[in-house]
């Protein structure tokens, strides 16, 4: 009897829970996406009416309009992908009171008065003076993180949360070829970062004017988790991607040292040889007293030397040293 009476009440318990389940699976959005682009247009009557009744009355985006159809995403419009996913009001916002009144007969009289013809701009979305963020939103209704797998991080990068705008490095309308070229990478990235061009010009860099790096090599352009947006969790792990060499686990370590190569190194440029954040034997002395190389050795011998001209395995190494210590020597 008891039992029975429990397992009703599990019975119970489990029936709710599930209908509970059922609702959520089935519940909406809570606003769809072109109620929420009419609202920015501040219209709600503003309705889509698609590209070719946006742009037969007059041809003034006739060359825009081909370089998009020519693009990526003009594309996905074609008959043969049978998708008719991104169009002008994607980005624009529905477009009838744009349009509106905007007829061939219109066009003629203004163009025989003299008059250029405009639609009216104003009822469209303003992606000009749109906050960066609500600016990314529109193509990120698209470009999800599973859409766009690069994309994953971008709430968590840098440039998001400093109000770097998607369109602030993708100009939609240049041409028709959206991507961004490895070539143009760094032209890029300088636009705004112009201190850091001064650092790939130092005597000794990573050869990013050469074109042989590329800052999306270290760094994501699209934000990572990680500091200053670099592609991996640590500065050594971002190092090592490259220079795996200089990774280990070897016999004998330098200390904690290599952990971070920033202990030694400046990742962009530096006016010393080999990237060093300070010039030998300088760099050496602040953790470690000089030393003398033969009992004739003066005070001058310890201090103006190249430590690295015995000390050759400074990364690490396995092969001990003459003496069966882990001195770096070889
Ligand atoms: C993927 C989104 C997107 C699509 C699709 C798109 N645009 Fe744009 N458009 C933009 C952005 C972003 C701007 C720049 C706004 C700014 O200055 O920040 C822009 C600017 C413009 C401008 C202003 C002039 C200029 O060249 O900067 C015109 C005109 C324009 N678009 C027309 C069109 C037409 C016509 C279509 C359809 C063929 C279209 N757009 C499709 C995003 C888009
Ligand atoms: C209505 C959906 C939609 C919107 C909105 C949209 N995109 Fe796209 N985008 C696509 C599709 C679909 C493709 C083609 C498939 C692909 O490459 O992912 C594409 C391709 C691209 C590409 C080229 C990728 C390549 O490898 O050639 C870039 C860059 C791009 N979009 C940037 C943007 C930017 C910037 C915005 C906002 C101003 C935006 N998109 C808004 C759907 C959209
Ligand atoms: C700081 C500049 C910058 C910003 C901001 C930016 N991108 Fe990119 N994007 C790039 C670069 C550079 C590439 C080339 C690929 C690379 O090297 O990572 C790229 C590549 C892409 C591609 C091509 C596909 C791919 O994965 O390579 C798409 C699509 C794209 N970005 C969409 C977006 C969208 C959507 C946003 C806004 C949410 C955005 N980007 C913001 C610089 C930027
Ligand atoms: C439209 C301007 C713009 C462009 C283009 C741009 N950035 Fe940025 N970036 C910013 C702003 C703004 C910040 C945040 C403020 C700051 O720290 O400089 C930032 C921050 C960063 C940071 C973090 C800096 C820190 O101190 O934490 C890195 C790394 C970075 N950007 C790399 C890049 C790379 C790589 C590119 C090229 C793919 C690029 N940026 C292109 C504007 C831009
Ligand atoms: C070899 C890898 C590598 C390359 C290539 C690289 N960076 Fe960096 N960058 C780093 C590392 C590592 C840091 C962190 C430095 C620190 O914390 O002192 C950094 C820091 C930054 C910062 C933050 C400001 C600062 O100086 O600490 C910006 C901005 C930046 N990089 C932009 C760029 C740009 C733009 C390019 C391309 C022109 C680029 N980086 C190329 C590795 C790289
Ligand atoms: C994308 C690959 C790549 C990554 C990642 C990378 N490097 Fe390099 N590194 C290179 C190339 C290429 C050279 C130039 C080698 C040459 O000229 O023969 C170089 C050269 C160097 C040099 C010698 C510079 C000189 O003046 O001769 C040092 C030191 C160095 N890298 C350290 C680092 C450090 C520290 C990091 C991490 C912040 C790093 N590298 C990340 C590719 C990379
Ligand atoms: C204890 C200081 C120190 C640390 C930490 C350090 N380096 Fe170095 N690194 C040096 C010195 C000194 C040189 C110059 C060697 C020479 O003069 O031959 C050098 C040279 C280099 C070179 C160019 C010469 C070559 O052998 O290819 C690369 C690449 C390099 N380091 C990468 C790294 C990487 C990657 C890390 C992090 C895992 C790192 N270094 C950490 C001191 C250091
Ligand atoms: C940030 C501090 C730091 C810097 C800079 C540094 N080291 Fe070291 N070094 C250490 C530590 C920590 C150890 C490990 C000491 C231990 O295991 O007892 C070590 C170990 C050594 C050893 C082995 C000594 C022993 O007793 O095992 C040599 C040789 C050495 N370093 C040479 C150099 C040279 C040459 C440079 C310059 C290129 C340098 N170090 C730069 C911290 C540093
Ligand atoms: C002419 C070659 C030479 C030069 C230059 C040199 N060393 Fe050494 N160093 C050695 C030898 C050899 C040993 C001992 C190895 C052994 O006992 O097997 C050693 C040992 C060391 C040790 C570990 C023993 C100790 O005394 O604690 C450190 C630390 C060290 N050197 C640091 C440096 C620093 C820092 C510099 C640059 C200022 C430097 N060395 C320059 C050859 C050199």
């Amino acid at each position: 009897m008891r039992f029975s009476r429990l397992f009703f009440c599990f019975l119970a318990l489990f029936m709710t829970t599930l209908t509970a389940c059922e609702t959520l699976k089935t519940s909406k959005p809570i606003i769809p996406i072109r109620e929420y682009e009419r609202m920015i247009v501040g219209r709600l009557d503003a309705d889509y009416v698609g590209t070719n009744n946006c742009l037969s009355a007059c041809h003034a985006h006739d060359q825009l309009r081909s370089d998009f159809d020519a693009s990526t995403m003009g594309a996905q419009l074609s008959a043969e992908t049978g998708l008719p996913l991104v169009d002008c009001e994607s980005c624009h916002g529905p477009g009838s009171l744009a349009v509106q009144g905007l007829t061939p007969e219109r066009v003629a009289a203004d163009r025989t008065a003299g008059r250029e013809t405009a639609c009216n701009y104003d009822t469209l979305i303003d992606l000009e003076n749109l906050p960066a963020g609500a600016k990314s939103l529109i193509c990120l209704k698209c470009h999800t993180a599973n859409a766009t797998f690069t994309l994953h991080d971008w709430n968590l990068g840098d440039h998001a949360v400093s109000d770097v705008a998607c369109s602030d490095c993708h100009q939609v309308h240049a041409g028709p070829d959206l991507s961004v070229q490895m070539e143009d990478v760094s032209r890029l990235c300088f636009s705004c970062h112009p201190e850091i061009r001064a650092e790939f010009y130092l005597p000794s860099r990573h050869p990013v004017p050469e074109k042989r790096v590329v800052c999306t090599d270290c760094h994501s352009a699209h934000g990572s988790p990680y500091e200053k947006s670099l592609r991996e969790a640590t500065v050594k792990e971002t190092c090592t991607r490259c220079h795996a060499e200089k990774g280990g686990p070897f016999i004998f370590e330098h200390g904690e040292t290599t952990e971070d190569c920033r202990t030694c190194h400046r990742p962009h440029g530096s006016v010393q040889n080999n990237l060093l954040a300070v010039q030998m034997p300088f760099l050496c002395l602040q953790c470690h007293q000089g030393h003398g190389t033969s009992s004739t050795s003066t005070t001058k011998d310890r201090f103006y030397t190249r430590c690295s001209d015995c000390h050759s395995e400074i990364h690490g190494t396995d092969i001990p040293s003459a003496s069966g210590g882990g001195f770096f020597t070889q």
